[in-house]
């Protein structure tokens, strides 16, 4: 292999995360930090991407899938250590970006201009830097008197003339890759047992090398998080990118600091998001909607001219044109289609609703099967677990369910059918006719 290869870092213990989850592994706007890193470098063309991982690192290697190999470090030693775990398999590489996982805000254009400055220089490593608002606990970037970069000291080593410089290492760098891998065994562990990847900077330097450098325009970018308060900076920054790109992309956000919505959700334009609204994980909602206020809708496909107000909608999907709330709860694997139309308090679990079915009050439907323009009439329950099993209840198209129906699954309804008020069905119903009672039976001319 030649030409440009990626180590993300994501072996380190995390300690000031206070947490039984690996630090890489919590999440920023929806998505863990180290899929924000792997998911920006697809962006970057590099050909081929090693994530240095942890012994128990079982968890992150799952998260990581099929987006980068993963090496394992056996010892957490220190960044320097964790890079040369990747050394065997990224031995030919011209060159090798390394990058934090723990460092979720850098963007792909900023790596590309780091990229650029590398291939213009001919520097045997360049790095991103930052002047951030806050150096606390961060690497500081030591220049001499013409501006070059000299050396990185950690905080914990610095001096204190040296800890009073703001530019900062945000961990971001492109080696040459013969001079990393010849200088990175050489690296010693420092007086906290680590071996710094910082300092193969001075390394550089000593035996006459060249090191350029890029600063990030924005040092937000170079936010590391080794802490809860840095996690839930890195939260506000991210999820503000998400409402910016949204609204750039023609979303109306009535209210953006109410209004949370993870990083890779996609929404049509002219929807409109109400306040106090969250939608999360892989959602995908369509043209001319309006979601809120009070919504919350995770994991869920929404078609176009949908309306959701106040109400909850989890793993279903939704054709156009469906309305609900307030006070719905849509869930599990639910497919409503098209103009399906919940009034309040209405529950759908793992249900198929046909076009037009209308359910205005108070009902639940779950492992159902509901065809069109079915009418669900207030108070109808599908009686769906009996203590043991889930059963199925199936309504065929044109059915009106009276009121305060209870059907018993397994129970099927047919086409044209009605339910008197109060009936509790505890048999199938037959195409056209009308049931009622307890337990319900057919009506006809002699029971009139
Ligand atoms: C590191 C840099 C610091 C920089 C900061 C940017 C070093 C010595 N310091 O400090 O200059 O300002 O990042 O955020 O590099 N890791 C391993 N194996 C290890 C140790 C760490 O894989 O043995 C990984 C961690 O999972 C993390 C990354 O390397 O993703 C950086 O380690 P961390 O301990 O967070 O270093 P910082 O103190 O943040
Ligand atoms: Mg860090």
């Amino acid at each position: 292999m030649s030409g440009l290869a990626a180590i993300v870092l994501a072996a380190g213990k995390g300690t000031r995360m206070k947490s039984g989850l690996p630090k890489v592994l919590h999440s920023v706007a929806g998505k863990s930090m180290l899929l924000h890193v792997l998911d920006m470098l697809r962006a970057v063309d590099v050909a081929r991407a090693v994530v240095v991982i942890p012994p128990d690192g079982a968890a992150i290697r799952e998260a990581v899938g099929d987006r980068a190999e993963t090496v394992v470090q056996a010892e957490q030693l220190g960044t320097a250590h964790a890079v040369l775990q990747a050394s065997e398999m990224l031995s030919d590489a011209d060159q090798i970006l390394v990058l934090c996982g723990d460092t979720p805000l850098v963007i792909s254009d900023t790596v590309e201009a780091l990229l650029r400055r590398h291939a213009e220089s001919a520097a045997a490593v360049t790095l991103l830097t930052a002047i951030p608002p806050d150096c606390t606990g961060l690497g500081r970037i030591v220049r001499d008197a013409e501006g070059h970069v000299v050396s990185i000291v950690e905080e914990k080593e610095a001096t204190p003339e040296q800890r009073c410089i703001r530019e900062i290492n945000t961990g971001v760098y492109c080696y040459d890759g013969r001079v990393l891998w010849r200088l990175l065994p050489g690296i010693p562990l420092g007086p906290s047992g680590e071996a710094y990847l910082t300092d193969v900077i001075a390394a550089i330097r000593a035996e006459g090398g060249r090191v350029a450098d890029v600063v990030a325009s924005d040092p937000a970018e170079a936010i590391g998080i080794n802490n809860r308060i840095q996690l839930s900076v890195a939260e506000g920054v991210l999820r503000q990118r998400v409402r910016e790109r949204l609204m750039l992309e023609g979303i109306t956000l009535v209210d953006p600091p109410s209004t949370f919505i993870d990083a890779d959700v996609q929404i049509g334009r002219d929807t409109v998001v109400h306040p106090g609204t969250t939608i999360s994980g892989v959602t995908r909602i369509g043209e001319r909607c309006v979601i809120g206020p009070g919504s919350v809708i995770a994991d869920s496909v929404l078609g176009n001219d949908c309306r959701v107000l106040m109400s909850v909608v989890e793993s279903s999907t939704l054709d156009d044109k469906v309305s609900m709330g307030p006070f719905c709860h849509v869930r599990a694997e639910a497919h409503l289609a098209r103009e399906v139309h919940l009034g309040n308090f209405a529950e759908i679990k793992k249900s198929e609703v046909g076009t037009g079915t209308r359910m205005h009050h108070f009902s639940y439907l779950g492992d159902a099967k509901l065809g069109e323009r079915v009418n669900v009439g207030a108070g109808t329950i599908t009686c769906n677990y009996d203590g043991v099993h889930k059963w199925t209840t199936t309504i065929d198209d044109d059915v009106f369910i009276g009121s305060d129906t209870l059907l018993i699954a397994p129970v099927e309804v047919g086409r044209g059918a009605k339910t008197g008020a109060g009936s509790v069905v505890t048999r199938n119903v037959p195409p056209g006719s009308t049931v009622f009672g307890v337990p319900a039976r057919i009506k006809n001319e002699e029971s009139r």
